[in-house]
């Protein structure tokens, strides 16, 4: 690769784990180009957003930033430099030009199929010329065009496999700022993570909107990619509890590198609410089937998303969301208050909820959420689990790893144990993660 000269590059990432991943690909998109990733956006000759879209705070967040930007732009300017602002992602994809009038300082919009042309756009805006907008769908293209160099650092790394979403829930903004399901090739897919794993790393989440929609079969691929030498743990995120089949639920049982955690939504407990937001299943085919991933691997740590305040869902509504996650007990979960989005079923439909109702259910949920959430932790200790440890803590001595279940771990240990798993003796848990010490044999494998 030629030495071109070294420009700053500073993305900000808001939302989903996709998000992480296209931010990550936009920079060995960029690198070759001779922008270099900085932490701060000072400075900088290229500032990406990448956006999300889901609710409307999230949305608001990237005008503020936008504004905050703007000053740093100007002082650029000044100094005879030039900052490109891009607003990448979800928001870009559903408000197109509209961003650019509402903040001028914009240079860029790219949606989340486009931002392989990046470069040629950028290219564009140096000539001060051109098309500025690209938020047109062609995921396909998309991979093709990225590079198959990753800078990854670390142990444990994202890889998209599939993409959009045809679901069309109508609360969910999704299937419009991401477009139809995708699936990449699982040859391109395998190639990928055998990449990653000759770099290093140990584990890789299977990202998707609803990644076992995967077309030919998440479970035939999991299995393929169970096989890649060095490759210890597979996970994958986010599930749909349509498309969850029986061999993706034996997977679980069969496939040693396959972890013991699934996000798997319901997002409400009430039938007539479900059939509302257009899930395409009740509250007990939910329920039956954790039961039935739980005969698979009894000790799988459930997570879910949750929206409280849907239209029309009253206190009796509510309270059959209680009795779901009290059926269900969830080891994590997502907890949200609807938010309406503009073009979505949803945000015409009669009995919008008030506000100050949607934040007293989402305490009410939440509280018991958490509950669970410290059940569940608590449940962990006096247990000796495998610990893949990704990085220093915050004290000195102190290393972070993750557990099948995906808490956190802390223990004192040699920072040399860093990118192995060693097996930890849970002793407390904590709100968030647990605290361990190193087992009597604590590597449980060759160095
Ligand atoms: N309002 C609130 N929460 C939403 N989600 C998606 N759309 C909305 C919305 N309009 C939540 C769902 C989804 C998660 C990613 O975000 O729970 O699973
Ligand atoms: Fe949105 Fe529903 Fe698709 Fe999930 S399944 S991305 S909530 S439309």
């Amino acid at each position: 690769m030629t030495a071109a000269p070294q420009k700053r590059l500073y993305i900000k990432t808001y939302g989903c784990q996709m998000n992480v991943y296209d931010s990550e690909r936009m920079a060995d998109l960029l690198r070759p180009l001779g922008y270099c990733a900085t932490e701060t956006p000072e400075g900088a000759d290229l500032v990406v957003l990448n956006t999300c879209h889901i609710r409307e705070k999230a949305a608001e967040k990237v005008y503020s930033e936008l504004g905050r930007l703007k000053p740093l732009k100007a002082a650029r300017a000044r100094e005879g430099g030039a900052m490109i602002i891009a607003v990448a992602g979800c928001v870009a994809q559903a408000e197109g030009a509209e961003i650019m009038t509402r903040q001028p300082a914009v240079d860029l919009v790219i949606g989340p199929q486009s931002y392989h042309r990046l470069p040629e756009l950028i290219a564009r805006t140096h000539r001060a010329s051109g098309e500025r907008l690209a938020a047109d769908f062609a995921t396909e293209e998309k991979f093709d065009a990225l590079p198959n160099e990753r800078a990854v650092s670390g142990v444990s790394a994202f890889l998209t496999v599939q993409e959009g979403c045809d679901k069309f829930c109508s609360f969910c903004v999704v299937p419009y700022t991401r477009g139809a399901e995708y699936s990449r090739p699982a040859a391109a897919i395998v190639a990928e993570a055998e990449r990653l794993a000759a770099k290093g790393v140990r584990e890789i989440t299977l990202l998707g909107q609803n990644v076992n929609a995967y077309a030919g079969g998440l479970s035939p691929l999991i299995r393929a990619l169970a096989r890649i030498n060095g490759l210890d743990r597979i996970r994958y995120t986010t599930s749909h509890p349509r498309d969850m089949d029986e061999d993706l639920i034996a997977a679980h049982a069969e496939v040693e590198a396959l972890m013991p955690y699934l996000h798997l939504p319901v997002q409400a407990g009430s039938d007539r609410v479900l059939k509302a937001m257009n899930r395409g299943h009740t509250a007990d085919a939910y329920l039956r089937l954790i039961e039935r991933v739980r005969v698979a691997r009894p000790d799988m740590a459930l997570s879910g998303d949750f929206i409280v305040g849907f239209p029309g869902e009253t206190e009796a509504d509510f309270q059959a969301t209680l009795a779901v996650v009290a059926e269900a007990r969830y080891a994590s979960a997502f907890s949200f208050k609807y938010s309406r989005r503009p073009g979505t079923p949803g945000a015409a439909m009669q009995g919008q909820v008030a506000e100050a109702e949607k934040d007293d259910r989402l305490q009410r949920l939440q509280a018991l959420l958490a509950a669970q959430q410290a059940e569940f932790n608590v449940s962990c200790v006096g247990r000796t689990l495998p610990v893949l440890f990704e990085k220093p803590g915050r004290h000195p001595g102190q290393i972070i790893g993750r557990s099948p279940y995906l808490q956190g771990v802390h223990v004192t240990a040699p920072q040399s144990l860093i990118g192995r798993i060693a097996a930890v003796a849970i002793t407390r848990a904590e709100r968030n993660s647990l605290a361990g010490a190193l087992a009597h044999t604590p590597v449980l494998e060759p160095a």
